[in-house]
């Protein structure tokens, strides 16, 4: 396995188990940690080892077949009640990437549908969280090549700016934001990447940054607070970040400073543009509002390594994730094109730009 970013694949079937890359230990140690049941890989979605809401959607769909490998009876209707509360044990980790829930429901619809024998269910179940991995990276490279088409054509090399990580590291290889950029390096469009810490879990700086640096992508590290300035200084000609889910009118979840960095960029016409793939398009939500966000423990705010820093008395929030409004968004970009927000149609996505 090479820690090239051109080959990192965060979650790997090996033999009879799955290794997944520790994000949790990036940038400094580049580990791997094998999961053999379907109580390890929920711990590891929640802990996020694993994190990106397509990477997340994969790991899950082996964990599902890691459960069903644990089922001993060989009863189909029993097998299947078994399988549905792995289904549930693992929709319960993380609630706003809809690709955890999409994969989970992929391969309980599979389970449903098989015929044969309780073992014959298993090999099929595998072999479809196997399909499951393999499209997202050809999803991934689809997405990132229908973003060259969109990318502003003026300047030639373009600096974009992205938020969180959206990267190989947070879908099964390649990338969506980072597969955009990716894309633009290879055609000669890139000029630069600048890249957002992502306040408070810093997967900007220890995640997108590191795989920037593995590819020899030119990348610069600003705070989250430093984009407005950048911005007005021209340096940057485009935006271009992850989804975790999408409602139906293009309303977008990303990662918490998303929706500021999208009023920012409004506010100096740079384009806003959101790359994800279908699958993470929440057809049966209306709006954003009714995305469940995720909130998560106060210690990723007052705490930065081994050190407090805040006085105590002092009370928290800390959601995981915030809603840019479709009003926003210049373009989303599927591995079937690119639409504006409020044409994002299932039965329309063949009607690019
Ligand atoms: O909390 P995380 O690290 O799982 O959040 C990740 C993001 O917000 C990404 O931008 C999103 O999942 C898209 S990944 C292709």
């Amino acid at each position: 396995m090479s820690s090239s970013a051109n080959q990192v694949y965060p979650v790997i079937w090996n033999a009879d188990r799955v290794l997944l890359i520790d994000q949790n230990r990036l940038p400094t140690e580049y580990t791997f940690v094998e999961i053999s049941c379907s109580q390890d890989m929920a711990q590891a979605i929640k802990t996020m080892i694993v994190r990106g809401a397509p990477a997340i959607g994969v790991a899950a769909a082996y964990g599902m077949y890691l459960g069903a490998r644990e089922i001993e009876t060989q009863d189909r209707h029993e097998f299947l009640t078994q399988l549905e509360k792995v289904a549930q044990m693992l929709r319960e980790t993380r609630p706003t990437a809809v690709n955890l829930f999409w994969a989970i429901a992929r391969m309980l619809k599979t389970a449903y549908e098989s015929l044969g024998g309780v073992e014959e269910l298993k090999t099929t179940l595998l072999k479809t969280a196997q399909t499951i991995n393999a499209e997202d990276i050809q999803t991934c490279q689809a997405i990132g090549d229908n973003g060259l088409k969109v990318l502003p054509a003026n300047p030639a090399k373009l600096t974009i700016l992205t938020h969180c990580n959206a990267g190989a590291l947070a879908t099964a290889g390649y990338g969506t934001a980072l597969g955009v950029v990716r894309s633009a390096w290879r055609e000669n469009r890139l000029a630069r990447v600048y890249a957002d810490e992502t306040r408070p879990r810093l997967q900007g700086a220890k995640l997108t940054a590191w795989e920037c640096v593995q590819e020899g992508i030119p990348v610069t590290l600003i705070t989250d607070s430093m984009a407005a300035h950048c911005m007005k200084q021209g340096l940057i000609d485009a935006v271009v970040v992850g989804a975790d889910r999408i409602a139906a009118n293009g309303d977008t979840a990303n990662k918490i400073g998303t929706y500021s960095l999208a009023l920012v960029a409004k506010a100096h016409n740079v384009p806003f543009f959101v790359a994800a793939p279908l699958s993470t398009v929440d057809f049966e939500l209306a709006s954003g509002s009714q995305i469940p966000i995720e909130e998560r423990h106060p210690s990723e705010i007052y705490q930065v390594g081994d050190t407090i820093i805040c006085p105590t008395g002092v009370e928290f929030y800390n959601p995981a994730f915030d809603v840019t409004p479709a009003s926003l968004i210049t373009a989303i970009i599927t591995e079937y094109g690119a639409v504006a927000p409020g044409e994002l149609k299932q039965t329309q996505i063949e009607q690019v730009v």
